[in-house]
């Protein structure tokens, strides 16, 4: 790297894939760069730094990782002709489940770095710089990490903050325990730390992440009056709505076999609590979920909305489902879409079954053939599309209060967020960018609700 270009500082780019566990440690990776002067560009291009932080869930994603390698290998040699260096990093769970894979079968490649091991980036740059050869960082340093990351600069008045990463469950057809390890949850003081810092930012809006986020436990702060015991999520939520300037505390994901009392109660009493909860149920029929190992049954699972709909009347429910799991016959997936028919969801993200090489399931007779996975998929996201439609239509009238969040497409519009997690798109001045305001939902578009201002004491009325 030459002296100018060093003078000038140095560029990373950096581009996410996946899940928002992912667009949280992009943001921290952006942050632990910062100091050693570099700033983030939006194009790979020109940049000294290309990390992409990758996802292993499903076999499309992780494919994406090598044709991304391959246009960056054209971009690293033309730079390499001109005398300029470009590194490049693969981080994320491809990453950490592939690594000795992306170094043979990648040679630009030069760092590796796994979920749980980039807060040593620094030193692994520096590693990269002396070595010049292949580094490969993936070791499962989780606690270390959450260690290291207190503080962060963020944009806007919604953030993500991580609570608790990995996963015990082991369902069947899930790399998350595999790339992500075991369940480990962040202190409730550090955890606190980090929503201080960001409320003192001007954020509004966190979103309490983790992959079993509802696995989330910790002890009770010390010195703090009326705090005993181990706490549950619901318990953290409570703490947490009593930092000053934070308004909205939403998490994601919960699994049903998690979602105590403790958690269903807070989500009726605490007011900070959004009314929109990601309750995946993978699939409508026992058999099924008893292959998936899922812990639960399409009962229970139903009998948990049922309470969490009696504790918050107008909470919005999102899921997440599979089609043609192994052994799924047609009547299994009749079952899928019985249940959804019974719970009604706000959103959903549904998928074809992809089988993940190491996964108890990729090795189960009964694989389902592509044609029949597509005509699955097809009929329950047209019932899950009509669901959706269906709820955003209902907001029609209703006053919510939005977050603005960022500008429109149009001049003179902002779009924000309603309680449901909704876009929405109001007529409003910049200078109402991060504040909540009441609006008039008028209208809904296929991706948004649209609305006016109300006047304070209209929305009183
Ligand atoms: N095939 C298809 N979908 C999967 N998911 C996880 N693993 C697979 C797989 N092998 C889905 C689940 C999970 C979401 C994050 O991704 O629905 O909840
Ligand atoms: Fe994967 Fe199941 Fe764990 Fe979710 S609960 S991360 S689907 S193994």
């Amino acid at each position: 790297m030459t002296q100018a270009r060093q003078k000038q500082g140095k560029s990373v780019f950096i581009r996410t894939y996946g899940c928002q566990m992912n667009v949280y440690d992009s943001e921290r990776m952006a942050g632990l760069l910062k100091p050693l002067g570099y700033g983030v560009v939006d194009a790979p291009d020109a940049a000294d730094l290309v990390i992409l932080n990758t996802c292993h869930i499903r076999e499309k994603a992780a494919e994406k990782v090598y044709s991304e390698l391959g246009r960056l290998k054209k971009i690293k040699a033309a730079r390499a002709r001109d005398g300029e260096e470009m590194v490049i990093a693969v981080a994320g769970c491809v990453a950490q489940a592939e690594g000795p894979e992306i170094i043979a079968r990648a040679p630009m490649v030069d760092l590796v770095v796994g979920p749980q091991a980039y807060h040593q980036l620094p030193e692994l740059l520096a590693r990269a710089a002396r070595e010049r050869g292949d580094i490969l960082a993936t070791d499962f340093a989780v606690e270390e990490k959450f260690d290291r990351l207190a503080e962060r600069e963020v944009d806007g008045p919604a953030a993500y903050l991580t609570i608790q990463e990995g996963c015990d469950k082991f369902c069947t057809f899930c790399v998350v325990p595999y790339t992500r390890g075991a369940e480990v949850s962040r202190s409730v003081d550090a955890v606190t730390v980090e929503a201080r810092s960001l409320a003192s930012q001007g954020v509004k809006e966190i979103t309490l992440l983790g992959q079993n986020v509802n696995a989330w436990r910790g002890g009770a702060p010390a010195g703090d009056v009326g705090a005993t015991g181990s706490w549950g999520l619901g318990e953290l939520c409570r703490h947490l709505a009593k930092i000053d300037g934070l308004e909205r505390i939403r998490f994601m994901t919960s699994h049903p076999r998690d979602m105590d009392d403790g958690l269903i109660a807070a989500l009726g009493e605490e007011e900070k609590l959004m009314p929109y909860l990601h309750l995946p149920v993978q699939a409508g029929s026992d058999k099924i979920l008893k292959a998936m190992n899922r812990g639960h049954s399409a009962k229970t699972y139903i009998d948990q909305i049922a309470k969490i709909r009696a504790a918050r009347p107008d909470i919005a429910l999102s899921g997440d489902f599979i089609v043609g799991f192994p052994g799924e016959t047609n009547a299994d997936f009749e079952a899928t879409l019985a249940l959804v028919e019974e719970v009604q969801y706000a959103s959903a993200y549904s998928f074809k079954y992809s089988r993940r090489p190491g996964t108890p399931g990729a090795a189960m007779p009964g694989q389902v053939a592509e044609g029949e996975k597509n005509q699955r998929l097809a009929r329950l996201q047209t019932l899950l599309e009509a669901q959706r439609a269906d709820f955003n239509r209902a907001q029609i009238g209703k006053i919510l209060p939005v977050l603005f969040e960022k500008p429109g497409r149009h001049p003179g519009q902002l779009i924000g967020r309603s309680p449901y997690l909704q876009s929405v798109h109001v007529d409003a001045p910049q200078s109402m960018l991060g504040s909540i305001a009441p609006v008039r939902i008028e209208d809904v578009t296929p991706n948004a609700l649209a609305g006016v201002l109300v006047r304070k004491a209209e929305a009183a009325a």
